[in-house]
């Protein structure tokens, strides 16, 4: 049954001033806003006086909102009010990948108890429909891998360096477009790859992993010697999200790859976020769109808004199959570590190396290491890494064997 709703907006921001411009313009969903509430007084608008509050009492207050969209960047404010709009027995559309990576349960429990929806499509991948397609095309248990870029102010970034543009300079342009967050630290240094791909790892494997526990590296320490290792052999640098199940383990991590012209990312430029999903009869699938900017984010809330309208909401179906991330594992990836010629790369634990280069003043060593020492070496700055895209293997002749069954077993 079709409701009829009307919106009560928190933040007119970028994505909040999207989110008008496409409801006014999209002819087929008849969801109007009636209230915005603002946290700037002094700030020039674009649109009628009338529609603006400073008070958020004036949309969870009102009887006649039935729809909150909380679009504002501050998380913990958000925190408050999606409570509170639940608490009033209101849907919620949200765009806020940190609220939702760190208070996913806390706030399902609470929606759940008040009878009402949670939707937040546009907090990952912007534009993709990549959160309703996991719960609701791969709703089986047939998903073994997940992967891709999920940022898409460092893809611009990398995107604009391989055209000969610095990196500052194109930061600069990737915050006057929009794509980057008031504090662009969380792009570059991956933690924002890191709040989604927690929030996709809960549709598309079932548990909720926090962000923390999700070893991370951004594009910031990338070094020359990387990009020119990279040209050289035809690879690109991307910043990939990655979450793949073996067996019972899911391994996970955001840092900065290696990918070949093969590579379904190799070619995603600029702010295109791309996901890459893999499962068991489907095989690789790639989805791709832009993920940030006003007005690609904008229309991912408006489809979440369109789904209201026949009270949609997502079912978590796969989190009642616990999967538990075995940090204990001794799962293997490969990878090059960089670094000056002074420091030593000896003790870092790589094994089965297979490359290794000292020039004037830097070297790298190309090899393998435990997923468990990703998270101490991410921390290292006078280092850089890079990780190829192979599957994790595990750490010995015997227990790669017991990796085959599992995956056999995974696959059944
Ligand atoms: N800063 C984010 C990005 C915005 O660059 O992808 C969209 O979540």
């Amino acid at each position: 049954m079709e409701k009829n709703l009307k919106i009560g907006l928190f933040g007119f921001g970028c994505v909040g001033s999207g989110l008008y411009e496409v409801l006014n313009r999209s002819q087929l969903l008849d969801a109007r806003i009636k209230t915005i509430v603002v946290k700037d007084r002094n700030k020039k608008r674009s649109i009628p006086a009338s529609y603006f509050s400073f008070e958020a009492e004036d949309i969870l207050g009102d009887p006649e909102i039935n729809v909150v969209a909380e679009l504002i960047n501050d998380s913990e404010a958000a925190f408050e009010i999606v409570k509170r709009a639940f608490r009033a027995g209101k849907n919620v559309v949200s765009a806020n990948k940190k609220l939702i990576a760190e208070h996913l349960d806390e706030l399902l429990a609470l929606a759940n108890e008040n009878g009402v929806s949670f939707l937040y499509e546009a907090a990952v991948a912007g534009s993709i429909p990549i959160i309703r397609n996991l719960e609701e095309y791969y709703n089986n248990d047939s998903l073994s891998a997940i992967q891709g870029i999920i940022n898409g102010t460092s893809n611009y970034i990398l995107t604009q360096s391989n055209e000969g543009i610095s990196y500052q300079e194109a930061l600069d342009k990737a915050q006057e477009l929009g794509f980057a967050e008031i504090d662009p630290t969380l792009d570059v240094e991956g933690f924002d790859s890191r709040f989604k791909l927690s929030i996709l790892i809960k549709h598309a494997f079932g548990p909720t992993i926090a962000p923390e526990q999700i070893p991370v590296k951004g594009i910031s320490g990338i070094r020359k010697i990387d990009l020119d290792y990279a040209k050289e052999r035809n690879y690109r640098i991307k910043l990939l999200a990655r979450a793949e199940r073996i067996g019972d383990t899911l391994f996970a991590v955001v840092a900065p790859h290696f990918v070949d012209s093969e590579h379904f990312t190799y070619n995603v430029s600029n702010e295109f976020n791309a996901v890459v999903v893999e499962a068991l009869f489907s095989d690789k699938q790639l989805f791709i769109g832009k993920g940030a900017g006003s007005y690609p984010t904008a229309s991912a809330v408006l489809s979440d808004i369109s789904a209201l309208k026949f009270d949609y909401n997502y079912e978590y179906r796969k989190s009642e199959r616990q999967i538990v991330i075995n940090t204990e594992a001794p799962l293997a990836v490969k990878l090059m570590i960089a670094a000056d010629n002074d420091i030593n790369l000896n003790d870092l634990g790589l094994f089965d190396i297979e490359e290794r280069y000292s020039g004037v003043k830097e070297q790298y060593v190309v090899g393998k290491i435990l997923t468990t020492k990703l998270k101490d070496l991410f921390a290292r700055k006078e280092i850089s890494l890079t990780l190829f895209n192979d599957a994790p293997t595990y750490a010995s002749a015997e227990l790669d064997e017991q990796l085959i069954t599992n995956q056999q077993f995974a696959n059944v």
